[in-house]
């Protein structure tokens, strides 16, 4: 292992870099993808003899996934227990302890440790790793982070990057100097379809097939944009190569994503045996998080799957779009670490030229930034349209942050954090939902909405629905339909689980998830005594929960043909797998909005519009609320293809 640490890249530079870093304070580190960065950088500082013992050195990862898996492979090349000297933590996960002196976290993680400690002062370095991604979280803590090295001049900030966009980083950070690891990179030959894929799902897998029975020895990556993409293509390499038989070489197919459990990524890993070639499907996640040795060969269709916010509705939608000609050439770029490789892009020349972006736009110009604005209002930053932003967030997503916070409660009219905001950000999930968990004090239904609140976000997976178990999945589901909504029906799941596998298998529910959920409660629970709510039941009456399942802020009233939210008269729809589908109540309130073939409602709840007046005064008046058809609207029968799409 400690060859392999010195063959890597960033090995001849180790005494150049560690003089840099002494003697400047802010460091921009640009290097390819695999060059040693996120595991080597952290190791050279801890044996540097000069370093103060005492202080920790943090590294941020955008992903939940990278972070665990990198701290994982330090503490082995380390040869220390995962969690001891070397830890991560991630949201609702802190695998670290009092020895801890390496930490990989998410951006998430640190920026919440600014409550604790505003001027980080038990670490003296921070990295800001995989900067290049722009995720809205490290993109906060490039604004944070500046500042406090200000006025800590021991402080070593450390930003890195793939070889994309370093220039701006060294420009943000008062020109920075930029150390360049030069890469060892092969040549890669990049090949474009002669005209553009109907499907291509299906293309990835002839393209497989056809390189695994045409090409020489070597391993394959293909980008596609998400779980369910991944799962089909596995499915379908699978179902051709058992056709096949022993026409071909053993094919070895490997799927890899956020969600998937760590035993299953930890695969992707392995050597692949002789005589064997092995295909990884992954997602963005392998453009650049994690590095697999041995590909050769890369499948890009040259889509991603990306987050984008109408600041006007609120709605976030998440769709499947081309990628941008940086990601593309990232992707490229992984087929050539090893030896010379190649890139099978399935989609034209004149495509790559003329219908991708020059580069993603970075997160904070396309979410909801609710949660980032109170915790920085927690943080004494008031003056949001003038914080030190890289890119700043468009003027209307503020304003709606800011307006959705004041409706909530957690700022007054001057915009100013309130002692319900300053006990919402302690804890670490969506405003509407602390708010939700601090209101159920007062209609003590605290337990019940710990459950729900923890069902929420884990958000979407916890029914399991295989393809070729539709019926007997839904039959399953509807078994756990009560009155009233999807949130007591997640209630009811919890309920009645009792975690047990055979339970979960036996009804369709997704173990893994529920188990989250278990953690997530677990943890939510244990911040209670902080922000003094006491953990009382509403002894099976629903209406109490109906009431602070609270988002009042989301509400929807039946009209012709579907529902208008309250607020910004949208029109939107009930989720064909929601549990209301059917029945259309008069009001309704929603957790969220997403739009895939329409806009949908997901998880939504019966209320009662006067129920509005009662918990938010200030946000509706009577006149909006009135009943204008006292009849329950007609609904057409069944449900169209469009909807169950
Ligand atoms: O951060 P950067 O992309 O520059 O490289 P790195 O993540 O530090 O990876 C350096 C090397 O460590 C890779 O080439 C992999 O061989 C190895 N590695 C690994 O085997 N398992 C991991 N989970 C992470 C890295
Ligand atoms: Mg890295």
């Amino acid at each position: 292992m400690q060859e392999v640490r010195r063959s890597l890249p960033i090995f001849p530079y180790r005494e150049d870099l560690l003089a840099a870093i002494h003697e400047h304070q802010i460091l921009v580190i640009e290097g390819e993808t695999g060059s040693g960065k996120t595991t080597q950088i952290p190791q050279y500082l801890l044996e540097d003899v000069t370093r103060n013992s005492c202080m920790k050195i943090g590294c941020t990862q955008p992903r939940r996934v990278a972070a665990m898996s990198v701290a994982a492979r330090v503490a082995e090349e380390m040869s220390v227990k995962l969690g001891n000297e070397v830890g991560y933590s991630i949201r609702f996960e802190d695998c670290t302890s009092e020895r801890t002196v390496l930490k990989y976290m998410t951006d998430g993680m640190l920026l919440r440790e600014f409550l604790t400690e505003p001027d980080l002062a038990s670490y003296s370095v921070i990295i800001i790793d995989e900067a290049h991604e722009r995720t809205l979280h490290t993109d906060i803590l490039f604004g944070l982070i500046k500042d406090i090295a200000r006025f800590r001049p021991d402080l070593k900030v450390l930003v890195a990057s793939a070889t994309l966009d370093t220039e701006r980083f060294s420009c943000f950070f008062d020109d920075a100097p930029v150390f360049r690891i030069p890469g060892r990179r092969f040549p890669v030959d990049i090949f474009y379809t002669k005209a553009p894929e109907a499907d291509y799902l299906e293309a990835c897998v002839v393209s497989v097939l056809q390189i695994h029975v045409t090409q020489s020895p070597g391993d394959i990556l293909v980008f596609l944009t998400g779980q369910e993409e991944i799962e089909a293509c596995c499915e379908l390499l699978q179902e051709r190569c058992r056709r096949l038989g022993s026409k071909i070489a053993e094919l070895l197919v490997l799927p890899i994503y956020a969600n998937l459990p760590s035993d299953m990524q930890a695969k992707i890993f392995n050597p692949t045996p002789p005589g064997a070639r092995k295909v990884v499907v992954a997602t963005n996640i392998a453009e650049t998080s994690l590095t697999i040795d041995g590909i050769i060969y890369v499948i890009d269709p040259g889509f991603c799957k990306q987050k984008s916010y109408n600041a006007r509705t609120g709605m976030e939608s998440l769709i499947v779009t081309p990628c941008s000609r940086a990601s593309a050439n990232q992707r490229a770029g992984r087929a050539g670490r090893v030896a010379a490789g190649k890139c099978f892009r399935l989609y034209t020349a004149w495509a790559f030229k003329h219908e991708m972006e020059e580069t993603t736009v970075p997160e904070i110009q396309r979410t909801n930034l609710g949660n980032v604005v109170l915790l920085l209002k927690s943080l004494g930053i008031n003056d949001l349209i003038h914080f030190d932003f890289m890119d700043p967030p468009p003027h209307e997503t503020l304003v709606l942050a800011l307006e959705q916070l004041y409706a909530l409660g957690a700022l007054n009219h001057l915009g100013e954090l309130t002692k319900l905001g300053r006990r919402m950000a302690e804890l670490p999930v969506d405003p509407m939902l602390s708010k939700m968990i601090l209101a159920s004090e007062q209609y003590k239904c605290s337990e019940e909405v710990l459950t729900i609140a923890a069902m929420l976000s884990v958000n979407n997976s916890i029914f399991y629905r295989p393809k070729d178990k539709v019926v007997h999945a839904d039959n399953a589901r509807m078994n756990f339909v009560v009155p009233g909504g999807d949130h007591l029906v997640l209630l009811n799941v919890y309920t009645q689980s009792g975690h047990s596998t055979q339970w979960c298998y036996e009804n369709f529910i997704q173990f893994r998830s529920m188990r989250r959920a278990r953690d997530v409660r677990d943890q939510l629970e244990g911040l209670m005594d902080r922000i003094e709510v006491e953990v009382v039941s509403s002894q099976e009456d629903s209406v109490p929960i109906r009431k602070v399942t609270g988002y009042f802020y989301h509400t929807a009233r039946l009209s012709k043909g579907g529902y208008k939210t309250v607020k910004h008269q949208q029109t939107v729809y009930v989720h064909p797998n929601s549990s209301l589908f059917e029945e259309q109540p008069r009001w309704l309130i929603y957790h969220e909005l997403v739009f895939t073939t329409k806009e949908f409602m997901r998880q939504v709840i019966e209320i009662e519009s006067s129920w509005l007046l009662e918990v938010a005064p200030h946000y509706y008046k009577s006149k909006e609320l009135e009943d204008s058809s006292s009849k329950k609207m007609p609904r057409k029968q069944g449900k169209t293809k469009e909807e169950l799409g």
